[in-house]
């Protein structure tokens, strides 16, 4: 009989990726998944560090398995990702949690079988963190769970260095992939019948700036939006310091590319983007979305945005709503800032108080929501293009977004699930859209 695996994620889509990869290890290992943490042979967490709560949320489910692995000793516990290559962060693992079978970093986790072989004949604990980032190694086998979509690395790891941010610390120095290794994987996701390809990088327009690749990131979007085929194109993250007109002039050459950047601002206000190490200013971000929407008036800008970074004044925040005003964004990812050991920003003065950070965080969203939503309003009346993604059992509806990321929902007697249809909106909710299809 197979074994079975169970795998808890957290953090960001490249995470959620990793974990596909995971997964893919565990499966050729005669592993099959299970929908029951009770009934799994291993369980695997794949960590994040980003912010304290995605900490904290892992400390809590990796503690709750106490009592599980008590019962039931014999399941192997495996803990990986971001959280694992953070300075020290082993050692408290190590003594929270005795019952930890395995730990594995971000930078080794193709050899996950060979750890998982080696617990096995051995009654100690593996724990094997690589420090530093050695040649990429290609993975085959992942094992895809979000069909239609798919995601794409093209490039591994951070050299930005801004002050808040742990992400160059647990993910090593910037690799960028082979452009024939992306290309090919991406012909191979197209021919499997895949409807949307997202490259994945930390700042995707720095691709090749190492000169490793013979090409930049608008030659490589290039070349993935050339491959034939009826398929989406988006990419993540792009940095407002090197975003650039000539990623713009591709994204016009070509229908596959969804006329979506999400560009991470993290402020409006100069001050603080200087202390952040963004090295971009407010005009800069500003003159981005205005060329940006010289070539596509109808492109739509996706964000993320610190509130209560240490130094941040009440004049400062106002710049940030304003700037969310002015580029009026489909949606924000909107965070308040947390402290990271280890970073520059952890050790500035002028930490915020908690009480200010809080009614910043939420006079933001109030903002953010009232945007979204009269956006969604717009829609009402007009016919859209959704890609199907899934079935809502709740709701008894289909689901899946246009070309702008937004969510539209509607009813259908077959499964529409990989296919394009053209949704009438009739109804907006929040950033949700509902709508009829022609069946
Ligand atoms: N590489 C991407 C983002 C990676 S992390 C970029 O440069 O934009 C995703 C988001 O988490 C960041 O954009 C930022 O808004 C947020 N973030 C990162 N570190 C944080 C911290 N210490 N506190 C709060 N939010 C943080
Ligand atoms: Fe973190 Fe900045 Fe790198 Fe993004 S670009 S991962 S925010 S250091
Ligand atoms: Fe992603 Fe979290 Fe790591 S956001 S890169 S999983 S710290």
């Amino acid at each position: 009989m197979s074994q079975k695996y169970f795998i808890v994620t957290y953090g960001c889509q490249m995470n959620v990726h990793e974990s596909e990869k995971i997964a893919g290890i565990l499966r050729r290992m005669d592993y099959v998944e299970s929908d029951k943490l009770e009934n799994a042979d291993i369980i695997v967490f794949n960590t994040c560090c980003i912010r304290e709560n995605a900490e904290n949320h892992a400390f809590g489910n990796i503690g709750a398995l106490k009592k599980l692995k008590k019962q039931k000793p014999e399941t192997l516990i495996a803990v990986g990702g971001c959280m694992t290559q953070e300075k020290g962060k082993t050692e408290i693992l190590r003594k929270k949690f005795p019952f930890i079978d395995i730990m594995f970093g971000t930078l080794n986790l193709e050899e996950l079988e060979s750890l998982i072989k080696r617990k096995k004949s051995q009654k100690k604990k593996v724990i094997e963190i690589r420090e530093k980032e050695g040649e990429i190694i290609e993975f085959e086998d992942a094992y895809r769970t979000s069909y239609p979509n798919a995601w794409v690395n093209i490039t591994y790891g951070c050299n930005n260095f801004c002050s808040y941010c742990i992400v160059p610390y647990v993910r090593g120095r910037e690799r960028s992939r082979k452009p024939e290794y992306i290309l090919a994987e991406v012909e191979k996701l197209v021919k499997e019948g895949y409807k949307e390809i997202t490259l994945l990088g930390q700042n995707v327009n720095s691709y090749g700036a190492d000169g490793s690749t013979g090409m930049t990131f608008a030659q490589l979007l290039d070349k993935v939006a050339s491959i034939e085929g009826k398929f989406r194109v988006r990419f993540m993250t792009s940095h407002p310091k090197d975003f650039n007109e000539d990623v713009v002039r591709v994204m016009a050459k070509h229908e596959k590319i969804c006329k979506l950047v999400h560009l991470p601002v993290q402020s409006g206000s100069n001050p603080v983007l200087k202390a952040m190490n963004r090295r971009y200013t407010r005009e800069k971000y500003l003159d981005e979305i205005k060329m940006l929407r010289s070539y596509f008036p109808e492109a739509e800008v996706t964000t993320d945005i610190i509130v209560g970074f240490p130094g941040e004044t009440e004049e400062d925040y106002l710049q940030t709503e304003a700037l969310v005003k002015e580029v009026d964004f489909a949606s924000a990812f909107t965070f308040v800032y947390s402290k990271r050991q280890g970073t520059k920003a952890a050790e500035m003065e002028n930490q915020i108080p908690e009480e200010v950070q809080k009614d910043r965080i939420m006079r933001l969203v109030a903002l953010v929501n009232s945007l979204t939503r009269k956006k969604s309003e717009k829609y009402v009346g007009k016919t859209v293009e959704i890609l199907c993604e899934d079935y809502d059992e709740k709701k008894g509806l289909y689901l899946g977004r246009d070309e702008f990321g937004r969510m539209g929902y509607f009813a259908s007697m077959e499964n529409k699930i990989g296919e394009f249809v053209q949704l009438k909106v009739t109804k907006a909710n929040g950033i949700s859209l509902f709508g009829e299809i022609d069946q």
